[in-house]
């Protein structure tokens, strides 16, 4: 088994070009299924996730293979609409090829998916949008066997009870080559879906709306391949900044997209360190020990603070001067690294869905065990600015997310080793 090993303490100094976003990557290559094509996507993270992604591609009868950062996917071969239960369970977005699959073939088997442990996360929202677009669905031995009974989706009005944000891009996958008009009201507006509706209009597609709470589809009778870029991964771009502020320093940060990090900017300035965004690029800069967030920060579908911050701005906070309130609205279960913290001599009481945070003067070095992809990314954060040396292990669920994250944060001066 892996581990992180930090020697904290030292302030950063440093600059690094930011990955692509992974909650964009992997709808969009569930979305190359439905163009029976060669899609070429640049700025594609390598992660482990985006292989689970290929090996489900490859599984479905596609071509997925990579080249650096570029990932070329020809989905003129599909033939299979089956996706073994291991390779669901892998992760979350497997389920995004539900809604791909069904556009593209008719029909589909899947399961229900794995991925980090927020919590119950159930799948109703997609299976009804789904039975709503004309699928049939039976659920036999665990596997939830989905068939068009018209042979193809037919578009529908669906009013989500909650902006998912996967349930949102399962629909947009389903309608774009269904029989019509699908119209999504109280849609997810993330960044990433408006991502995938671009890459998606690129292969022909007809979508209005994206990056509104009303999305309307017209379906196509066919798509095509295109080549793409993948946006910049907010979420990424958001730890790297936790990270210096909570260890202190003046890094650069390139390749970022600024308006989509606003949300997370505009509550990290408040610990009054200097932030300043010229073109795609973020120069922060932090000397002093970070302030306590005032107003209490509730975690909200976008633009509102986006709960895949909520850990690693946790972290700042821990040795912050003063007293900052968290409310977790998105998942039921997302503080499982405030017991780590606590380790490190962070004072955090967790109440259902409140953290209260007490700033200490400083964290100390423990060992520390990741137990979800955004918490593992915290507990480096902390180790940074902790005393003495952390040993972080469950480094599988930060490989979901981060590309080489000691490279990263040694770039950005940090001194840590993977052993
Ligand atoms: N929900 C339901 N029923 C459904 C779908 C969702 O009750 O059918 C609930 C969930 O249980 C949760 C809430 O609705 O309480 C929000 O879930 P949503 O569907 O919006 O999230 P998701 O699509 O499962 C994506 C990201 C998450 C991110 C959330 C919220 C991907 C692959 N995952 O998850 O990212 O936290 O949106 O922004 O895009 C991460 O990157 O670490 C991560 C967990």
């Amino acid at each position: 088994m892996q581990k992180l090993v930090i020697e904290g303490g030292k302030r950063l100094r440093g600059e690094v070009v930011l990955q692509g976003s992974k909650n964009s990557s992997l709808p969009i290559m569930a979305g190359a299924i439905l163009t029976g094509g060669e899609c070429v996507l640049e700025n594609c993270p390598i992660l482990t996730d985006i292989y689970s992604a290929s090996r489900i591609l490859n599984n479905l009868g596609c071509r997925c293979s990579f080249s650096g950062n570029t990932a070329v996917i020809d989905s003129s071969g599909a033939n299979c609409c089956e996706i073994p239960e291991k390779l669901m369970r892998e992760m979350r977005s497997s389920i995004m090829f539900m809604g791909a699959m069904l556009g593209r073939m008719g029909e589909c088997t899947v399961s229900i998916p794995g991925g980090c442990e927020l919590g119950s996360r159930p799948i109703d929202m997609h299976l009804s949008a789904m039975k709503k677009m004309g699928a049939d669905i039976r659920e036999e031995n665990g596997r939830i066997i989905c068939k068009m009974t018209s042979g193809k989706p037919r578009g529908a009005k669906i009013s989500l009870p909650f902006p998912s944000v996967g349930a949102t891009e399962n629909i947009i996958l389903c309608a774009v080559l269904a029989e019509g008009e699908t119209v999504i009201n109280n849609s997810a507006r993330e960044p990433e879906i408006e991502d995938l509706c671009r890459f998606l209009q690129k292969c022909g597609a007809e979508i209005k709306g994206a990056g509104e709470s009303r999305i309307v589809i017209r379906g196509r009778e066919k798509l095509h391949g295109c080549e793409y870029r993948i946006m910049p991964d907010r979420i990424a771009c958001a730890t790297y900044l936790s990270m210096a502020v909570s260890a202190g320093g003046e890094i650069i940060l390139k390749n970022c997209c600024i308006p989509e990090t606003e949300p997370f900017l505009s509550v990290l300035e408040q610990t009054g360190c200097s932030l300043y965004a010229k073109n795609d690029n973020i120069y922060l800069r932090s000397s002093l020990r970070p302030k306590a967030v005032r107003d209490r920060i509730r975690t909200m579908p976008h633009p509102g603070f986006p709960t895949d911050a909520q850990a690693v701005l946790m972290a700042v906070l821990a040795c912050a001067d003063g007293t900052s309130v968290f409310e977790e609205n998105i998942f039921d279960c997302r503080y499982r690294h405030a017991d780590e913290l606590v380790k490190m001599g962070a004072d955090i009481q967790v109440m259902g869905k409140i953290a209260v945070v007490k700033g200490v003067e400083r964290l100390h070095g423990a060992n520390v065990e990741a137990t979800d992809l955004r918490g593992g990314a915290s507990l480096v954060c902390g180790a940074l600015s902790a005393e003495g040396t952390t040993v972080i292990e469950g480094l599988n669920h930060i490989d979901r997310g981060y590309e080489k994250i000691e490279r990263a944060v040694g770039l950005l001066g940090g001194n840590i080793k993977r052993v």
